[in-house]
């Protein structure tokens, strides 16, 4: 699905940002290579980064003990 339609990033290439560390909106348009153009994807980019950090949060906690 399409998220970014300036950018032609879709949900895949959000969620690999951050997979690679990108932890807000414009850290996921830098790991791309662009930048924000309207900004209307803004809340879009961090719903998608809000899921990914509770998925890995659990993960984490295990390997921490
Ligand atoms: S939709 Fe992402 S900058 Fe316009």
């Amino acid at each position: 699905m399409i998220i970014c339609i300036c950018r032609r990033l879709n949900d895949t290439a959000v969620r690999d940002a951050v997979s690679a560390g990108a932890r807000c909106p414009d850290s996921v348009q830098a790991h791309h290579g662009c930048a924000f153009n309207c900004g209307k994807c803004k809340t879009a980019i961090g719903e998608i980064i809000s899921e990914e950090m509770d998925a890995e949060a659990p993960a984490q906690l295990v390997a921490a003990e």
